[in-house]
């Protein structure tokens, strides 16, 4: 949508033209490499995209805060009396989760209208709850002038997910989109939070998302069950070493797991981890060298894990990425994301993305009876004022 509309449409809701409001825009977010990492403090490989949510937002002379989006017909109404609970209108949540941590901090806030619009399709894996969760954050720091730095803000809004959202994600998706720097995916090491921008050059490949739209029901519950194996394997390990998380291990150790580990169910998701950082450094080195090659290797060896170690794929991501490694051009091909649904990023020639796309839908389709949709996205920056 155009600005212009899109401002159209704020004042065809809140009326007052007097006042302008003003125009945010944060990414959503897709992982290249390192998945189920960063609660284990990993390393993962996420850029930001082109898409993701857009909020124009104005104060009020009051104390009600009022939310509306484009995308469905769910406005609300809240006035501004102390801390908020959960609503059962789920999208205000990821909002008013944001609000708190400001709440929680001391800064006054006021009445406001606003009017959000999203163009990353939502709970497809692709962090449309950081990015809403991050427009927010960015908007309020500004309007309150609240004097947060990026990562305060990438902290509020991944606490408001844990806490208020109920979804105890990692620190991935909102460090991402928060930090996301055009043509750059960021190496993220999520124990220390240090990182550095490495550059994204693909020569005659383009990355391209496949949604498999299917329909997540269980991610959550699926989600923190893995949180909780991992936590069990490294409980297991302090026999060997006193680690406080699987990812000071490296894949020279994955012999010992038999020994530590008797659960083989523990013992593979352990064994997932440790092999997933080791592909995420190597990945990230030898994209640093332009072997895209050997980087779409990785990515191919990271779904297997994810799917025989992790489990977390499912039939439909597993049909879009083994049919789609026997298609022309594909140099690599994964779930990204929390998986069990959700979408898939791939590496394919560029002369052979076109033949991809309609190859892949139509023996997706065979194959599940679902519509595939195809993003050919660009790496884009973090969240930011746009007007
Ligand atoms: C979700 C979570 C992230 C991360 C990924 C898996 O996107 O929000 O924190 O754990 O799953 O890599």
């Amino acid at each position: 949508m155009d600005t212009k509309n899109f401002i159209e449409r704020f004042y065809a809701k809140y009326g007052n033209r007097n006042i302008k409001p003003v125009l945010f825009f944060s990414p959503g977010r897709v992982n290249l490499i390192g998945e189920h990492t960063d609660y284990n403090g990993g390393f993962v490989f996420p850029c930001a995209l082109n898409y993701g949510t857009y909020l124009l937002i104005r104060g009020i002379d009051s104390n009600i805060l009022k939310f509306s989006t484009i995308n469905f017909d769910d406005d609300a109404e809240t006035e501004l009396k102390g801390l908020f609970v959960n609503t059962k209108k789920r999208w205000i949540n990821y909002p008013l989760g944001v609000i708190n941590e400001f709440l929680k901090r001391d800064i006054k806030i006021s009445g406001l209208e606003f009017l959000y619009y999203g163009d990353v399709p939502n709970g497809a894996g692709l962090s449309s709850s950081a990015s809403i969760e991050m427009v927010t954050a960015v908007a309020l720091n500004e309007i309150f002038n609240a004097g947060f730095n990026t990562l305060d803000l990438v902290k509020m809004s991944q606490k408001a997910e844990n806490e208020f959202v109920g979804m105890n994600c990692g620190i991935m998706d909102q460090f991402a989109v928060g930090f996301g720097k055009k043509d750059h995916a960021i190496f993220l090491n999520c124990d220390t939070l240090s990182y550095e921008n490495v550059p994204v050059i693909l020569n005659d490949c383009s990355l391209i998302i496949t949604n498999t739209n299917k329909r997540r029901g269980l991610t959550d519950s699926k989600y923190n069950e893995r949180r909780g194996e991992c936590d069990k394997a490294v409980e297991l390990l302090q026999a060997y070493k006193p680690i406080r998380n699987l990812s000071e291990l490296n894949v020279g150790d994955i012999p010992l797991l038999e020994k530590y580990i008797k659960d083989p169910v523990v013992r593979k998701r352990a064994k997932h981890v440790i092999s997933e950082n080791g592909r995420a450094t190597e990945a990230v080195k030898v994209l640093k060298e332009n072997n895209i090659k050997r980087f779409g290797e990785l990515m191919n060896s990271s779904h297997d894990s994810l799917k025989d170690d992790y489990e977390v794929t499912g039939f439909e991501l597993d049909t879009l990425v083994y049919e789609g490694r026997k298609l022309p051009g594909v140099l690599g091909t994964r779930m990204t994301g929390a998986g069990f649904g959700g979408c898939t990023i791939s590496i394919v020639k560029r002369a052979d993305a076109v033949k991809f796309m309609s190859d892949l839908s139509t023996v997706y389709k065979e194959k599940t009876g679902l519509v595939p949709d195809f993003y050919q996205p660009e790496i884009g920056d973090g969240a930011r004022r746009l007007e």
